[in-house]
């Protein structure tokens, strides 16, 4: 019997010191000292065994079992460091290879710009107001008091999406949208994207870029408008940069103006940029026209207010040295990179 055993253990410590895998083991577990296995047979015998020789037996066959058992854990143990070393080493880290570099990105110069104007704005007590692209002709051009027959309404001026809707080409339909649910003191700004069936050239975009300025409220002048395009104008660029209108017309306003600031290049003595002239144009403005106040029930007898729009991209380009406006809208990394 003891033989047997020892027959039983020699077996089971030479099976499991080639194994290398945990399928295998389990495997061998089973034939060890699983039920079909030859000591648990062994122990099946035991009511052959005489009755005063089966304590000791079953002490026997239960030692080795336990044995075995042991055997069994400590292979287990090998097996698993086995495994968990290949995992190191097939997922080993080759800290000496070179990185893989990460291109930054940064904003477009107009987000630049557009951003700093709203700021500038923000700081004097203005609030952002915003509109729609797609508009229809009434906020475009009828409550801005533009007849019928004005040229601007013109196919060839303005991009119809279909009868009546058009998108905008400028921001002051949100000067209506505005009045039409806010009522006096309003003071906004709003920037947004224009359309205008223009040639792209030098200085022309069919897609623009405006920020549209409206105070609405009692005693509001024509000096609050020139106060606030100077301070706008200087803390964008600079202390020494004056502003002037010279009269003009847009429908909406009585009286309009045009804008501009002396030249950011030479500052007024005259050069390439601002073709001699000392000055830049910049936009329009105006004291808005009472029948326009009117068409959005606020009353002009009470009130007045001042708007002007200007151009975000002819800002941009100013500001940053930009001869072309076309290099705007192309994205070229080469150029945008300059402005990260
Ligand atoms: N919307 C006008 C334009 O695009 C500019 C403007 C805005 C004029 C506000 C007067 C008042 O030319």
């Amino acid at each position: 019997m003891k033989d047997k055993l020892q027959q039983i253990i020699d077996k089971a410590e030479s099976e499991l010191n080639s194994i290398t895998t945990k399928p295998e083991l389990l495997n061998a577990k089973s034939r060890i000292i699983g039920k079909k296995s030859e000591l648990n047979s062994l122990m099946k015998n035991i009511k052959d065994v005489a009755p005063e020789d089966r304590r000791e037996f079953g002490q026997l066959i239960n030692e080795a079992k336990d044995y075995l058992q042991q055997l069994i854990d400590s292979r287990t143990q090998i097996i698993d460091e086995l495994i968990y070393n290949e995992q190191v080493a097939s997922s080993r880290i080759d800290l000496t290879m070179p990185g893989r570099r990460t291109v930054q990105g940064g904003l477009h110069p107009l987000t630049q710009i557009w951003r700093e104007v709203e700021d500038t704005f923000l700081s004097m007590g203005f609030e952002i107001a915003d509109g729609f692209d797609v508009e229809d002709e009434f906020h475009n051009f009828d409550a801005l008091n533009t007849p019928k027959d004005h040229p601007s309404r013109n196919l060839a001026d303005t991009f119809y999406v279909e009868d009546n809707i058009l998108l905008r080409t400028q921001t002051s339909t949100v000067q209506i949208r505005t009045m039409e649910n806010y009522q006096p003191p309003i003071r906004i700004i709003a920037p947004g994207r224009c359309y205008r069936n223009d040639k792209m050239d030098a200085s022309h975009s069919p897609v623009f870029h405006q920020v549209e300025a409206l105070v609405v409220d009692e005693n509001i002048s024509f000096a609050d408008l020139k106060d606030t395009l100077n301070i706008f104008v200087q803390t964008m660029f600079g202390q020494n940069i004056k502003s002037r209108i010279r009269p003009h017309f847009f429908p909406f306003t009585e009286p309009s103006a045009e804008i501009d600031i002396s030249c950011v290049s030479c500052g007024g003595s005259g050069c390439r940029i601002c073709k001699n002239s000392g000055w830049l144009e910049m936009g329009g403005a105006g004291m808005v026209d009472p029948a326009v106040l009117e068409s959005v029930g606020i009353d002009s007898e009470k009130y007045t207010g001042y708007a002007f729009g200007l151009g975000i991209d002819r800002i941009t380009m100013l500001k940053y040295n930009i001869p072309d406006m076309r290099i705007l809208f192309e994205n070229d990394l080469r150029f945008l990179k300059q402005y990260r």
